[in-house]
C-alpha cells in the first residue's frame, strides 16, 4: 500500500470514568495507568512476573522472555497446566460453589455448572480421551456448537496437554479437511447437531464429508445435541455419552513446558490457505488472565457474558479460558441474537442479572436496526460495563450501544485484538481511560504500539499509517503452525523485528489509536476475517469460472459485504440461476459466511502491465463510485469502462 491510509473521522466527545465506578476500579486514574504501564514497557520481566505470580505454576519459570526475533519463549522453564488454573485452583474456597458456566441453548434449555461441577466434567472426558488413546500433543479438531461441552473438550485436551483446534461450527466439510490436514490431527470432537434459527445445522455429516476418503483422524467423539438422526461408523465414532461410562473423575493433571502448544486457529490471511496460528501455555494464559481482570474490571459476584462463537478466538480468550482462569462466572449462548424474537439478548440479560456486556459492531448495528423497543420490553439495570470487539465500531453504535443498553452508565471497552495476538491489546481501562466513541484508546500493558509508514518510520499526530507492535507480548502467536517462514515473512520482514498487524491507524493528540480497519487483501464482514484469495479460490474451483476478484464494500450492518467480479470461461453462458449455483458452492468450500453478496460478470478484471488484479479499482467500481484513483499501470482501460457500465 504505496499511499498513506486516509482517516476523516473527527470525534469530539469524550467520556470520563464516571465517579462512582471509578471507586471500586481495580485501575483508578490516568496517572496509575501511565504508572504501570511505563513500568510493563521498561521493565516487562517485573511486570509479567508479577502477573504470572497470581497463577498456579508446577514449577516456576526461569526466565521471564527470552527472545529471538521473531521467536519469543514466554516463563521458559517454567511448567504448569491451564485446567488446572482455570479449574483446580478454584476448588479451595468459596468459589468451589460458584457459577462457572451459565449457558442457555438455543430453544432455551439451560444449565449451570459450578466451578466443582466443571473440573469433575473436565476430568472425565479428559480419561476419555486417554481412553482413546489422545496423548499429550496430539492434534484434536473441536467442531461443536457454543455448548458447554465445547469449554469441557477444550478444557480435557489441556488437562493431559492435548493441543486443541476449535472449527467454527458455520464452515463446511471442505474448510473441516483442510484443517485436518494442516495439523494432522487424530480425533474429531463433535456433536450430532447444533440450534441456529430454529434449523438444525448437520455437524456430524459435516465431519462424515470431510473424513470422507481417509485423513489422519482415528477417532470421532459425539456429543448427542440435537438429536438428529446421524451415521455411526463403526471402529471410528463413539457416543460421548457411552464413553463417560467406562470412566472415572480422577484424572490427574499433566504439567506442560510453558512454550508446549495450547491451540492451533485459523485465520483467514492474504494468501488462499488459512493460518494455523499456534498458541502455547503459559504466556498466553498470563496474557488473557491478566487483560480479563483490569480490561473487565472484575468483580467476584459478576455474570460475565461474552457473546462470540466458541469458534472464533474470542470465544477461546474472553468465553473460556479468561473469565474461568479468573475464577468468574462466565455465560454461553449457543444460538442466534434474533431466535426466537430480537430480544433475546435483552432477556438473558435481565433473567441472570448480567454486569458485563462483550459483544461486536455487528450485532450492536443489527440492534440499532431492528429497534430500540425491544430492548425496552427489559430490565438491563444489572448491566456495569459494555465491550466491543471485531472491528471498528462507528461511533453513532458506540452511543446507541451507551444510551440505549447501557442506560448512560456503563462504560465501554472498545478492544481491539486479532487471533494472532491472544489477547486484547489496545483497550480503555474503564476506571482509568476517558473513552472517544469509536477509538480503542490507548494499548494495554506491555503493549509497544505505533503507527508507522511505510518505511517504519513513527507518522505524526492525526496521520495515518500501519500499527505495529515493536516488543513481544505473552499472549502472541508463537508461529503458523508448521510453517516458520510464512510467520516470519508476513509478521516480521516488513519492518524487521517488529510486528505487522496488517490494520491501519492514526493516533490523535492525546495518543488515542483510532483503527481504520485491514490494509491487506483480508475482508471484515460482520466481525469474521474473510481472505479475499481463498474466496477467489473457492470461485475459480468453479468448471464455469476464468477468474476472480473478490473486494469488500463499505456496509452498513456487516462492516463489509463480499463482490465478486467474475469471468466465466469461453463457452459458458451467465445467468442469474450461475449466480446463485456459485454462491452455493462458495459456501459448500468455506461456508455461508463467505457467501459472495453480489456477483458480477465481466469480460476481463482490470490488471496492471505485470497482470495484478487493481482491486483498488474494483472497489471504487463495487461500491458504486467514479474511478478516481491513477489508471496509468492498467492494461486496457476499456476494462474498467465496461465494469462500471454492468450493473
Ligand atoms: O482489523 C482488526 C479487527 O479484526 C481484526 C482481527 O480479526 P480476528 O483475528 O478475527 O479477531 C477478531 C477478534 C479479536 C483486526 O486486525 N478488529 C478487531 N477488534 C477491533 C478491530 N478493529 C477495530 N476495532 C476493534 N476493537
Amino acid at each position: 500500500m504505496a499511499e498513506n491510509i486516509e482517516s476523516h473521522l473527527v470525534e469530539k466527545r469524550v467520556f470520563k470514568p464516571a465517579k462512582g465506578f471509578v471507586k471500586g476500579a481495580r485501575v483508578k486514574s490516568l496517572e496509575q495507568y501511565r504508572r504501570m504501564y511505563r513500568e510493563s514497557i521498561t521493565r516487562p520481566d517485573k511486570f509479567w512476573a508479577r502477573e504470572a505470580g497470581e497463577l498456579v505454576w508446577e514449577r516456576r519459570w526461569k526466565s521471564v522472555l527470552k527472545w529471538k526475533v521473531p521467536f519469543a519463549q514466554w516463563f521458559a522453564g517454567g511448567k504448569l497446566n491451564v485446567s488446572v488454573n482455570c479449574l483446580d485452583r478454584h476448588l479451595g474456597g468459596p468459589t468451589r460453589n460458584k457459577a462457572a458456566i451459565l449457558w442457555e441453548g438455543e430453544p432455551g434449555d439451560k444449565r449451570a455448572l459450578t466451578f466443582q461441577q466443571l473440573h469433575r466434567d473436565v476430568c472425565r472426558f479428559a480419561n476419555v480421551l486417554k481412553r482413546n488413546k489422545i496423548r499429550k500433543g496430539d492434534r484434536v479438531i473441536i467442531y461443536l456448537p457454543t455448548i458447554p461441552e465445547a469449554a469441557i473438550a477444550m478444557l480435557a485436551c489441556t488437562r493431559i496437554g492435548a493441543v486443541h483446534s476449535v472449527v467454527f461450527g458455520g464452515f463446511s466439510a471442505d474448510s473441516i479437511r483442510d484443517r485436518i490436514a494442516d495439523c494432522g490431527a487424530v480425533a474429531v470432537i463433535t456433536a450430532d447437531g447444533g440450534y441456529r434459527r430454529g434449523a438444525i445445522v448437520p455437524l456430524k455429516k459435516n465431519v462424515d464429508d470431510a473424513l470422507h476418503g481417509g485423513t489422519s483422524i482415528k477417532r470421532v467423539i459425539v456429543f448427542r445435541r440435537a438429536g438428529n438422526d446421524i451415521h455411526i461408523e463403526e471402529g471410528r465414532d463413539v457416543w460421548w455419552h457411552r464413553e463417560l461410562e467406562y470412566v472415572d473423575a480422577h484424572c490427574p493433571a499433566v504439567a506442560v513446558d510453558s512454550e508446549h502448544p495450547l491451540y492451533i486457529l485459523y485465520t483467514s490471511g492474504s494468501t488462499g490457505k488459512p493460518k494455523g496460528i499456534l498458541h502455547t501455555t503459559g504466556g498466553y494464559l498470563v496474557g488473557i488472565y491478566s487483560t480479563m481482570k483490569y480490561v473487565f474490571d472484575l468483580r467476584d459476584e459478576d455474570v460475565y457474558w461474552c457473546t462470540a462463537d466458541i469458534g472464533w478466538v474470542t470465544g477461546h480468550s474472553y468465553v473460556v479460558y479468561g473469565p474461568l482462569a479468573n475464577g468468574t462466572t462466565t455465560l454461553m449462548y449457543e444460538g442466534a441474537p434474533n431466535w426466537p424474537e430480537p430480544d433475546r439478548f435483552w432477556r438473558i440479560i435481565e433473567e441472570y442479572g448480567v454486569n458485563i456486556l462483550y459483544t461486536a459492531p455487528t450485532a450492536i448495528r443489527a440492534f440499532i436496526r431492528w429497534g430500540d423497543q425491544w430492548l425496552k420490553k427489559h430490565d438491563l439495570s444489572s448491566l456495569r460495563l459494555l465491550g466491543s470487539v471485531g472491528e471498528p465500531i462507528n461511533p453513532e453504535a458506540w452511543m446507541w450501544y451507551r444510551d440505549k443498553v447501557g442506560g448512560g452508565r456503563c462504560p465501554i471497552v472498545d478492544t481491539w485484538w486479532q487471533t494472532e495476538t491472544g489477547a486484547i491489546m489496545i483497550t480503555p481501562l474503564p476506571g482509568a481511560i476517558p473513552t472517544k466513541p469509536g477509538s480503542a484508546t490507548l494499548p494495554f500493558f506491555g503493549v509497544d504500539a505505533a503507527v508507522v509508514d511505510e518505511k517504519g518510520n513513527e507518522v505524526s499526530a492525526n496521520v495515518g499509517g500501519r500499527l505495529i507492535i515493536r516488543q513481544p507480548w505473552p499472549s502472541m502467536l508463537r508461529s503458523i503452525y508448521g510453517d516458520k517462514e510464512r510467520y516470519k515473512k508476513q509478521y516480521w520482514s516488513e519492518f524487521k523485528g517488529r510486528y505487522l498487524t496488517g490494520d491501519g491507524a492514526r493516533r490523535d493528540k492525546d495518543g488515542y489509536f483510532w483503527i481504520v480497519g485491514r490494509i491487506d487483501d483480508v475482508l471484515n464482514v460482520a466481525g469474521h476475517r474473510l481472505g479475499t484469495s481463498e474466496i477467489e479460490s473457492a470461485l475459480v474451483s468453479h468448471p464455469s469460472v476464468a477468474e476472480a476478484a473478490v473486494v469488500g464494500r463499505p456496509d452498513e450492518l456487516k462492516g463489509q459485504s463480499v463482490v465478486a467480479f467474475v469471468t466465466v470461461k469461453g463457452s459458458v453462458t451467465v445467468s442469474t440461476s450461475l449466480k446463485t449455483e456459485l454462491r452455493e458452492h462458495v459456501g459448500i468450500h468455506i461456508g455461508a459466511i463467505a457467501k459472495p453478496d453480489e456477483i458480477r460478470f465481466a469480460e476481463a478484471l482490470p490488471k496492471t502491465r505485470s497482470g495484478k488484479i487493481m482491486r483498488r479499482l474494483l472497489k471504487e467500481v463495487a461500491s458504486g463510485k467514479t474511478v478516481t484513483g491513477d489508471t496509468t499501470t492498467l492494461e486496457d482501460l476499456s476494462v474498467l469502462a465496461k465494469l462500471s457500465a454492468e450493473e
